[in-house]
């Protein structure tokens, strides 16, 4: 096991990587401590949360509302949780989101931390402290951005994860190789899932890596003011395309790294599209998808990063390097 601590604003983040489940008890009390999971887990995992107090949600992004905020904190109450008490999100990025949101309002605030159990979760929405529900069709309206205690990494438990949210999870780790790093792009070149799926070793190092990645951007702009918005890299065609068609948020999130890679090579004269959208390929993720444009330009205009007739979007200058540029919504609908 290797600890790495993390000095976010107002917390130090413990970083558990290459740990045992099984290590969580030297971490927090069993007694005063709550594992929040989804039924995905508790069937998969039965035996980890064996003497652990253990609140278990439905699974799916559906229960990412109020409702389920209620229903933990009436649980809490239940079991007499007190100030004293910590809550471990063990899960994808569903239950780390509401666990991370419940935590910071429970009592107005009591300690946290979780067990990223997805690949996404390990490598980008465990990470950065953004918590928060749903609110009908508004992703993520409602929250808080707080950071938890400890994150510990167990790659065993990405055994039961279906194949669709193992490449969920590497649309994001493109996407940190295409706007951070470089190295890590022909790394994952020379490589596949499969690869990754049956090498421990190489899967620890990459979800190490990529961590990391994202814990530095967020230490150097917790609120968003400015190196954080690269991560939005090919999130704004994305969500446009996501929200319509029902789309996997890894695949809309290809479809929208494909079409920034097509915009910066117009724009910046970027010479990697072919090689990006290879290496998405690559994946089993997609590049393109038929969509009606007038619809989802109007979704794309909706976006927060639309300033009047100009969108910040996010571009490439070279693989390993974005900035974030205004371009005009004519020019985008134009390249759409
Ligand atoms: N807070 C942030 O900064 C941030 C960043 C990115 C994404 N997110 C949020 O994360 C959510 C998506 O996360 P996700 O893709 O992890 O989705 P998820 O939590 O819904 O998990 C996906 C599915 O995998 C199942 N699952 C999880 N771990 C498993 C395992 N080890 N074995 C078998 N099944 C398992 C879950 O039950 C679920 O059915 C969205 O709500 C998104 O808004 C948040």
């Amino acid at each position: 096991m290797q600890v790495k601590k993390v000095q976010f604003s107002t917390q130090a983040t413990a970083f558990y990587f290459d740990a045992a489940f099984s290590t969580l008890k030297s971490v927090v009390p069993q007694k005063n401590t709550v594992l929040i999971t989804d039924e995905h887990l508790a069937a998969a995992h039965p035996k980890i949360f064996k003497g652990w107090n253990t609140i278990v949600l439905k699974a799916g992004e559906e229960y990412k509302v109020q409702a389920t905020v209620d229903s933990v904190i009436q649980q809490l109450i239940a079991m007499h949780a007190d100030r004293t008490w910590t809550l471990v999100g063990i899960g994808g990025g569903v239950v780390t989101d509401i666990t991370g949101y419940v935590a910071s309002i429970f009592l107005r605030g009591v300690k946290f931390g979780f067990v990223p159990t997805t690949l996404l979760a390990m490598v980008d929405a465990a990470i950065g402290g953004k918590n928060g529900i749903d609110v009908g069709l508004y992703k993520n309206m409602v929250g808080t951005i707080s950071q938890p205690q400890f994150l510990l990494y167990d790659v065993a438990l990405l055994k039961s994860l279906p194949d669709n949210e193992w490449r969920n999870g590497f649309a994001e780790i493109i996407k940190h190789a295409a706007i951070l790093d470089a190295t890590m792009f022909k790394e994952l070149l020379e490589r596949n899932l499969d690869y990754f799926q049956r090498t421990k070793p190489a899967l620890k190092k990459l979800v190490q890596r990529n961590a990391a990645l994202k814990a530095k951007v967020v230490k150097e702009d917790e609120f968003e003011k400015d190196k954080r918005r690269l991560l939005n890299f090919g999130h704004t065609l994305g969500h446009a395309v996501e929200k319509q068609y029902s789309l996997m948020h890894g695949e809309a999130v290809s479809i929208g790294m494909a079409f920034a890679a097509k915009l910066s090579a117009e724009m910046l004269k970027f010479k990697g599209q072919e090689k990006l959208t290879d290496l998405i390929d690559q994946y089993g993720l997609p590049v393109a998808a038929g969509y009606d444009k007038q619809k989802v330009f109007d979704v794309l205009v909706s976006d927060k990063k639309r300033e009047g007739e100009q969108m910040n979007f996010i571009l490439l200058e070279r693989i390993g390097k974005a900035v974030v540029k205004k371009i005009p919504l004519q020019e985008i609908y134009k390249m759409m």
